[in-house]
């Protein structure tokens, strides 16, 4: 039989990495063989990881219908940046500048992804004061909720009087949670007290734990709802939450600490960075597995709001270009398993968010793969990167590697059976096979 495409190279699953040939047919998985499979056409990566496409739980592709906030990112500008950093699925936060918290708003946003993206984009619906009694009647629209425990940008935050309701509520939906912790009243105690505030004392590991505390005392002994905690920037929460909850990390907590930050607020992010010695327990504990998720948490400002005075530029940094760049870091650098990271990068957010066709190279699975390159070293520069915000926490760094092709199929958004991209060729989609 002739498959409409082959990739030859080393596929890296959860639990086995193989030098194999995959063919692909109609965007799926067909065949996964050592050899003999034929076709046309045919990408040899040899050289390279062929990871299960990546899935990023966590990121802010800023836009809806009202386009107040189209000049940081939208979903055309958003999901080419992921692309280049090998992300094949991204799910959008709901804190726009129109709250992502009524299925009015959402079906606006997904006709807007439809259109503009070129990946698949799904949508996590807000939790506020508002809809707490009516979110149930979003859940068809949305693949997962979003709660936040204290203000950030866009202002959509609840009061934990009101946590144990607003989990009871998504756990009526059976769809997942994802918790922002940082505990509000902690953050406004210490602003009334504190006279030089560094961002870390004003949101301090304190409030974090808290918040976290909080939650495990909201959700109920034998509650069935799944629990992500966003962004985990304070070792000792993995102490806490222990095996009840599933957690995330970002890049920048991995890698950066409070000492980068210095008066610029460009490293200035919610939750903040720590210590040293905090980002170094952070990171041996994803290396052995305590972390569930590699999320971007892609929070894109303009270079002129984030040149602003400390306190009022606002807080997050562009992640998702460099995405792949990063992976090679940790893998390169400091000694993950690639394993690790296709189960942290890719088959744990499709099991945590129920998308069973995706997640891992499989036969019957669709084709969506990240092939990075990690003998290609790069220094990354603001002109590469398909971010509207044109910059990066990682500006001048060098990494081991990049992402050389993603392979992107029955992409929901845009009824395309596969296409290729070619990270050398400006993202140019080479083949497609429609
Ligand atoms: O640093 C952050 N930026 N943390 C958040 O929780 C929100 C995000 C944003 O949307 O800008
Ligand atoms: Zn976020």
């Amino acid at each position: 039989m002739l498959h409409d495409l082959i990739i030859e190279g080393k596929i890296v699953n959860p639990y086995a990495i193989h030098d194999v040939q995959i063919a692909i047919d109609n965007g799926y998985i067909t065949a996964i063989r050592k050899q003999g499979l034929k076709s046309e056409r045919k990408i040899e990566a040899q050289r390279c990881l062929i990871f299960p496409g990546f899935i990023d739980l966590h990121a802010h592709l800023r836009e809806d219908s009202s386009h107040k906030w189209d000049y940081k990112e939208d979903f055309k500008s958003g999901t080419a940046a992921a692309v280049h950093g090998g992300i094949t699925t991204v799910i959008d936060m709901p804190n726009t500048p129109l709250p992502c918290i009524s299925t009015d708003r959402l079906i606006k946003k997904k006709e807007l992804a439809r259109t503009e993206g070129v990946i698949d984009i799904l949508f996590y619906g807000g939790v506020s004061d508002s809809n707490i009694n009516t979110i149930a009647t979003m859940q068809k629209e949305v693949i997962a909720y979003k709660i936040y425990l204290a203000e950030t940008t866009g202002g959509l935050y609840i009061r934990e009087d009101v946590l144990p309701k607003a989990i009871a509520a998504v756990e009526a939906t059976a769809k997942p949670l994802v918790i922002h912790c940082e505990d509000q009243r902690v953050i406004e105690k210490v602003r009334e007290g504190l006279k030089v505030k560094a961002h870390s004392e004003l949101r301090p590991e304190e409030a974090e734990l808290s918040a976290v505390k909080k939650v495990l005392a909201a959700a109920s002994g034998d509650t069935k709802i799944k629990i992500d905690i966003a962004h985990v920037s304070v070792y000792r929460t993995l102490d806490l939450i222990g095996k009840r909850f599933h957690c995330e990390v970002t890049p920048h907590h991995l890698f950066f600490t409070k000492k980068d930050v210095q008066a610029n607020a460009f490293l200035k992010v919610n939750p903040p960075l720590r210590s040293e010695e905090n980002r170094l327990l952070l990171l041996a504990a994803f290396k052995s597995g305590k972390i569930d998720f590699l999320v971007t948490d892609h929070a894109p400002h303009t270079k002129e709001e984030k040149a602003r005075a400390f306190l009022e530029a606002p807080a997050g940094v562009p992640n998702l270009d460099t995405y792949g760049n990063f992976v090679a870091w940790l893998i390169v650098h400091c000694g993950v398993p690639p394993m690790l990271i296709a189960r942290v990068s890719a088959y744990n957010p499709a099991m945590f968010l129920g998308l069973h066709d995706r997640g891992s190279i499989e036969v019957g699975k669709r084709a969506n793969l990240s092939i990075l390159d990690i003998h290609k070293p790069v220094k990354i520069s603001s002109e590469c990167l398909y971010t509207k915000c044109k910059w990066s926490p990682f500006e001048g760094y060098e990494f081991p590697g990049a992402v050389r092709h993603v392979v992107i199929a029955n992409c929901r958004v845009k009824n395309e059976k596969c296409k290729i991209y070619d990270m050398e060729n400006k993202l140019k989609s080479i083949i497609d096979t429609d």
